[in-house]
């Protein structure tokens, strides 16, 4: 698949993105007011681009950290079996804790991580994602925040990857094969 011809349709506009990171992240602040330090929880690799627009949103004291979850792989599809492929560097216990994902699909990996990070005792643990298929559920997960409800189409840009490709994209397109 992935060596096939394609094109990137635009879907979500930079422009949209960034009006969306604007009001999500005055619920955010509403959240968190007054928290002593909130922990900002990247999922790697395809929330890069969304919490460097996010953080810079956040008027609130943060650190930021990284974890990295098996994924696609190269396929279109989810393997549905989540591991761990780096782990945070910081502890969270008594943390409040703001976790973000490019994209819920089936949920697999929201399930799995937020699991993961509510074992360790956080004060707190939020979640938000810049989009979310909700047809292609396999597990009852939603994010505390969602930036765009999308349908069932295959996405690049903004971060977000087709077998590594198209992450510099600065809008969210759906990928058309030719
Ligand atoms: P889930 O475990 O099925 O919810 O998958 C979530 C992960 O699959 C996301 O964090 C993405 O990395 C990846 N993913 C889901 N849909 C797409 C897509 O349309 N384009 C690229 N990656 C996707
Ligand atoms: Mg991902």
């Amino acid at each position: 698949m992935t060596n096939h011809p394609y094109v990137i349709d635009e879907m979500i506009s930079a422009k949209s993105i960034a009006a969306r990171i604007e009001a999500l992240c005055r619920a955010i602040h509403d959240e968190f007011d007054g928290t002593d330090k909130l922990v900002v929880v990247g999922l790697l690799r395809g929330s890069f681009v969304f919490i460097a627009d996010l953080v810079r949103e956040l008027d609130l004291p943060i650190e930021v950290d990284f974890l990295e979850a098996s994924s696609y792989g190269d396929a279109m599809e989810s393997s549905r079996e989540v591991r761990i492929l780096k782990d945070l560097r910081g502890a969270i216990e008594g943390r409040d804790v703001l976790l973000v994902e490019d994209i819920v699909d089936t949920g697999h990996t929201l399930h799995h991580v937020t699991n993961l990070l509510r074992s360790r005792g956080p004060a707190r643990l939020k979640t938000i994602a810049l989009l979310d298929k909700p047809t292609r559920r396999e597990i009852d997960m939603k994010a505390d925040w969602t930036g765009f409800e999308i349908p069932d189409e295959f996405v690049v840009g903004y971060g977000i990857d087709f077998a590594q490709r198209n992450r510099n994209l600065p809008f969210i397109g759906k990928v058309r094969f030719t």
